[in-house]
């Protein structure tokens, strides 16, 4: 089984707004609505690539309950606990005019310690050995910011792999729990060593430092030019193919969701990178916050390249 976290999950509302101006009234021509958080989307694209998993969610009010129904009627087993607060709803707003995204995020409702402690605990006790627990994106406020270190440590006491994919001191605290996996991108990995990493073999070596200090494998997005990745083993550069960009958001929760799939499919490290590059080219070619389809995947496969670095 996979579970995948989200804490701090989403409405997210895309509004299409031709020539947005400030200061001004400006009228929607289209107006979407998807469940999200990180967590959520690694779910939503687990489900495009044929696989299945838990969306483990802090949910509440109306929103919550909305997007409980959303998730289901896509075919995505939710595992909801009650939230303190009505889930935010974030607005993006799309300009086709001028070509903009601009997003609005609400701060979401506070979490407590309790709340997050019995949350856990429900969690670690459905775990079995092997499964997979997918810990991404910002955590709630009133969360500690050891949140993903004690939550790495009991998943991965209960027999899970996990994979970690979080910024700044949540992502810091996280790693020092020792995750099967994390996925930061070339600047959350920056942020994390403290200095600008310029060459794709300075993003090597800051993962083989990891790796070092025990994580288990690495995979370093870097957008259009791929990734580089870092087991006990090898280091290897990932390039994605080239292909049209509609919207590059959520890119990096569909490299998890392929790392979380391939996993749980015994496919070996190379495949399951090459199957997560293909995904991520893929979603990216998506104009909105929609999953692509197993079948553009399928057809980017080919056309992903490994190298030993
Ligand atoms: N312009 C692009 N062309 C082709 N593939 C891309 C492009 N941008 C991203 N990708 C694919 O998506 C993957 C993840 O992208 P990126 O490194 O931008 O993730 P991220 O910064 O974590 O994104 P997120 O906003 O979801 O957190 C890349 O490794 C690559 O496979
Ligand atoms: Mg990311």
């Amino acid at each position: 089984m996979i579970y995948t976290v989200t804490l701090n999950p989403a409405l997210d509302k895309t509004a299409t707004v031709p020539g947005l101006t400030v200061d001004s009234v400006n009228r929607i021509r289209d107006l979407r609505e998807d469940p999200g958080g990180k967590g959520i989307n690694v779910s939503k694209v687990i489900a495009k690539l044929g696989g299945t998993s838990r969306a483990v969610a802090l949910l509440g009010g109306s929103v919550g309950e909305k997007i409980k129904a959303m998730l289901a009627e896509q075919g995505i087993d939710v595992w909801a606990f009650e939230a303190m607060g009505e889930t935010r709803t974030n607005l993006k707003v799309v300009d086709p005019e001028l070509g903009t995204h601009t997003d609005i995020n609400e701060p979401g409702p506070e979490a407590g310690v309790a709340q997050l402690d019995a949350m856990l605990s429900a969690l670690v006790g459905a775990i079995a050995a092997g499964d997979v627990v997918v810990l991404s994106g910002s955590l709630p406020a009133g969360a500690p910011v050891g949140t993903y270190d004690a939550w790495c440590r009991a998943c991965a006491g209960a027999g899970a792999l996990v994979f970690l994919d979080a910024d700044g001191e949540a992502l810091a605290r996280g790693l020092d729990a020792c995750p099967f996996l994390a996925k930061p991108n070339d600047a959350e990995l920056s942020r994390l060593c403290g200095h600008a990493l310029e060459t794709e073999a300075q993003v090597a070596d800051e993962a083989r430092r990891l790796v070092r200090g025990g994580v288990g494998r690495v995979v370093v997005s870097m957008g259009g030019a791929g990734a580089v990745v870092a087991d006990g083993e090898r280091v290897l550069l990932a390039r994605s193919p080239r292909v049209k960009v509609g919207s590059t958001v959520g890119a990096g929760d569909s490299v998890v969701a392929a790392l979380a799939y391939a996993q749980e499919r015994g496919m070996d490290l190379e495949d399951a990178v090459r199957l997560a590059m293909a995904t991520g080219a893929a979603n990216v070619m998506q104009t909105g916050t929609q999953a692509a389809e197993r079948s553009l995947v399928d057809e980017l496969l080919p056309r992903v390249t490994l190298e030993r670095l």
